[in-house]
């Protein structure tokens, strides 16, 4: 680490942006916080006004390469982590601003950190495990085996992959270092939309005492938002050249298995969430070894812990008047008949 390093974070707003924001400014680093939206629900739900306050917010879009040069040139940046992207039903509802955002915007991302003749740091992004479809997973196996190829079944998987292909380019031409790690379900608090978001909704269904219908069944990879975090952060002070690729580790879980450690963590909740039987067209047992052999150690939190850390932060939003369903992916409440 270098006393020198200025970070900056693509997607700042969301999930894992609000994380990893919490993450740098608890490390004591300046952080330029780059996002189109403008609510900060979710870094005001995971970090205090205090921490907020040295945050150096940027409105700003990634599909605009040239306030993207000047956000790095003015900030003076020398770590970058891309999470700006449009997730699975944004692209399927509207496939060429899917494009435009997840790949135009990674395309220029690389683009303008190659025009600033390279940064310190390799450039980390956010692929997915959502650039494989199931059938990708090895039939003797029946894991995703690191080697595989991806052959991915929505548009946003299809863009996942095309941004890992850039990548690879911007290193065999430009000497452009990048780090793309492959999520599969991150969950806690911030994860309302996207759609492997249910099983984080349901946790705050339970808290809020309402019955709630997690969108999807069988084994999924489960990864807690805040050792995603950590993990990217570990990828942007490595010192990796050319281009790289991991799959992330985490808990996989069967979901009756998540409803049950739900229902632990809040007894109140036994018997309100339930699931729908359709599976996620991804692979479910995902080989990762590669990742901390490149890396060292990276954090993984048991799952039932992560359940209990994100019911205590919600716990404590609902005494303060703050949890508010639909913030969390629950649906508006009907209007009571007049
Ligand atoms: N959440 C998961 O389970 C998961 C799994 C695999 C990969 N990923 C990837 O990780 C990244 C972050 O995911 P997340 O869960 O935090 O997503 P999120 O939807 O919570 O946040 C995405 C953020 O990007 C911002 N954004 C969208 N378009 C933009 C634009 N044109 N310019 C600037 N900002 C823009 C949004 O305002 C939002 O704050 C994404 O690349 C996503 O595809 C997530």
């Amino acid at each position: 680490m270098s006393a020198a390093e200025r970070f900056f974070v693509t997607g700042a707003l969301g999930c894992i942006g609000a994380w990893t924001v919490r993450a740098l400014v608890r490390d004591g680093m300046p952080v330029v916080a780059f996002d189109l939206g403008r609510d900060h629900r979710r870094l005001t739900q995971i970090m205090s006004e205090d921490e907020l306050a040295g945050v150096d917010f940027v409105v700003g879009d990634i599909t605009d390469l040239a306030s993207l040069e000047r956000t790095l040139d003015e900030r003076g940046i020398t770590n970058v982590i891309h999470l700006a992207a449009l997730q699975v039903p944004f692209c399927r509802a509207d496939p060429p601003l899917g494009a435009l955002v997840n790949v135009v915007g990674t395309v220029n991302l690389f683009e303008a950190v190659k025009r600033r003749g390279g940064l310190p740091a390799p450039v980390v992004y956010t692929s997915s495990i959502g650039m494989f479809g199931a059938a990708d997973e090895d039939p003797s196996t029946h894991r995703l085996e690191e080697t595989a190829d991806g052959h991915p079944t929505t548009h946003y998987g299809v863009y996942k992959r095309a941004n890992e292909g850039n990548a690879r380019v911007y290193a065999l031409d430009d000497g452009i270092a990048s780090v793309g790690l492959r999520p599969m379900t991150v969950y806690g608090v911030g994860r309302d939309q996207g759609m492997t978001s249910t099983p984080t909704t349901a946790i705050a269904a339970a808290v809020l005492g309402v019955s709630y219908r997690i969108s999807f069944s069988g084994t999924t990879l489960f990864q807690y938002a805040e050792d995603v975090a950590a993990t990217l952060i570990a990828a942007s002070r490595s010192s990796l050249q050319g281009a790289h690729v991991f799959n992330l580790g985490g808990s996989s879980v069967d979901i009756p298995s998540w409803i049950a450690a739900i229902e632990d963590a809040v007894p109140d909740a036994a018997g309100t969430i339930t699931a729908a039987p359709a599976e996620l067209p991804f692979p479910s047992e995902i080989a990762h070894d590669a990742l901390t052999a490149a890396l060292g150690p990276v954090p993984v939190t048991p799952y039932r812990d992560g359940i209990a850390a994100t019911v205590e932060i919600l716990r404590r939003l609902q005494t303060e008047g703050r949890l508010v369903g639909i913030e969390q992916g629950l649906p508006a409440a009907e209007p009571s008949p007049a």
